[in-house]
């Protein structure tokens, strides 16, 4: 028999459902999903083009609210802790699409981050650990005071990567974040991810289509038709 657990997940979805609906018609891209997602894990979401991964997290990280059922963070529905405060908070995001601010340097882009989620270095000062990040994933100070618009595709994947890692909060999300990483790069962002997890106890997960990304996670959630299923990696 399993213990019981003394704390709640760090993210719990229960019963989520999700329908976007228009004049013309409705399409239900989540069916009744039960789900938790664990501090120390690094969680990863596979599934085909139009599956609902992006949508999933949209709901995951607050951005949204389920048409059905409730999400919560560490017990706490967020519909009663309020999305909002989730966000800021508890939560970062690595969108698809990056969503940098593109009149701000890389630097900015992180600095800013960090003041919203009040991530307070241990040493120096926010600067001083914006540059530290964004060196972590390959960017040194010179690309750092680029303004994002003049840098590469994958420079700015790192960004987004960036500036998630550096707001310091209890839970992770990135959609597709080594999408345009070339494979070394890409695997320095997976190891970061996994001592997030590992090391830090943070509650990762990660939206991929890549096998290798996913092989290296420790629960694969497959999203196929609306259904969530899980696997664990042994190792
Ligand atoms: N705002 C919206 N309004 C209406 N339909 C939407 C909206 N956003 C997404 N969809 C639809 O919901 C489905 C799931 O989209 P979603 O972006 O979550 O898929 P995904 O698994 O992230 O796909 P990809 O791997 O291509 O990024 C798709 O059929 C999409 O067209
Ligand atoms: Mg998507």
């Amino acid at each position: 028999m399993t213990p019981p657990t003394a704390t709640p997940p760090a993210l719990r979805l229960d019963g989520v459902s999700h329908t976007y609906a228009d004049q013309r018609r409705r399409t239900t891209v989540l069916k009744n999903i039960d789900c938790s997602f664990e501090r120390g894990t690094f969680h990863t979401i596979l599934g085909p083009s139009g599956s609902g991964k992006t949508t999933l997290l949209s709901l995951a990280s607050g951005l949204d609210a389920p048409t059905r059922g409730t999400v919560s963070f560490d017990g706490q529905d967020l519909a009663r802790l309020g999305l909002g405060r989730y966000r800021n908070k508890h939560c970062s995001t690595v969108f698809q699409q990056y969503n940098l601010l593109t009149y701000m340097t890389a630097l900015q882009n992180v600095t800013t981050a960090m003041e919203i989620t009040g991530a307070k270095p241990a040493q120096g000062g926010r600067k001083a650990r914006a540059l530290q990040v964004l060196e972590s994933v390959g960017l040194d100070s010179d690309t750092a005071r680029r303004g994002v618009l003049r840098l590469s595709g994958g420079q700015q994947q790192r960004v987004a990567v960036a500036r998630a890692l550096a707001c310091d909060v209890d839970i992770l999300f990135a959609d597709e974040p080594t999408g345009n990483l070339d494979e070394d790069t890409a695997q320095g962002v997976i190891d970061i991810f996994r001592d997030l997890a590992h090391g830090q106890g943070k509650c990762v997960v990660v939206v991929t289509h890549s096998q290798q990304l996913a092989a290296q996670s420790d629960r694969v959630h497959t999203l196929r038709k609306g259904k969530l299923t899980e696997q664990v990696n042994t190792r």
